[in-house]
């Protein structure tokens, strides 16, 4: 099936919320450093660019997952198919996400890292589709809320297609 790809967000409209938000989180963590968390793959062009626009000192880790099988992913488990290199316990800690959905994802994985003692713990997203959501989760940095769409783009990936996309494009299906 041949897909079309729309622009929903433009690679200036991202570019200028991503700034938006690094300032916020500059401001928040005044004094202190931050400890990103990136969940591989989508986060990772996303972090890239909100690390660059934080000017407070910022250290990164990275992380992936993947859910257990479709019986298991309405109970919420996920697989940590790669961990991060180096303990949490005592930082403040920021996950960076590309988007935020069900909510199922983010709300194990909040759990599991709580559980590491980090002094504090909160989640950025690039993208967040608040209709869809299953599971509550708290988000702590949104950059924007879009319909219940599917979106690629910026990390976000059809089939392993589009992550490379500047722009954040919804996937249209002829
Ligand atoms: P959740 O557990 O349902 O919140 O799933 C979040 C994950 O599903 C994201 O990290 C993405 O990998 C994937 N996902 C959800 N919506 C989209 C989308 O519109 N485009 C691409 N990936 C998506
Ligand atoms: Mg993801």
């Amino acid at each position: 099936m041949a897909e079309q790809i729309k622009v929903l967000l433009t690679e200036e409209e991202v570019d200028k919320r991503i700034r938006e938000i690094g300032e916020q989180i500059s401001r928040d963590y005044e004094g202190r450093s931050v400890h990103l968390i990136c969940v591989l793959k989508g986060g990772s062009f996303f972090m890239c660019e909100l690390a660059k626009r934080i000017s407070v000192p910022v250290s990164l880790d990275f992380m992936s997952v993947s859910s257990y099988g479709s019986d298991t992913k309405s109970s919420g488990i996920v697989k940590i198919v790669k961990d991060l290199d180096e303990s949490i316990k005592g930082k403040d800690v920021i996950v960076v996400e590309d988007i935020v959905d069900s909510g199922r994802t983010l709300s194990y994985l909040l759990e599991t890292l709580g559980a590491r003692e980090p002094k504090s713990l909160r989640l950025c997203t690039l993208l967040d589709k608040p209709d869809r959501r299953v599971v509550n989760v708290k988000v702590d940095y949104t950059c924007f809320n879009i319909p219940d769409k599917f979106v690629v783009g910026y990390g976000l990936d059809y089939n392993q297609k589009y992550r490379n996309l500047a722009y954040i494009g919804a996937v249209e299906f002829n």
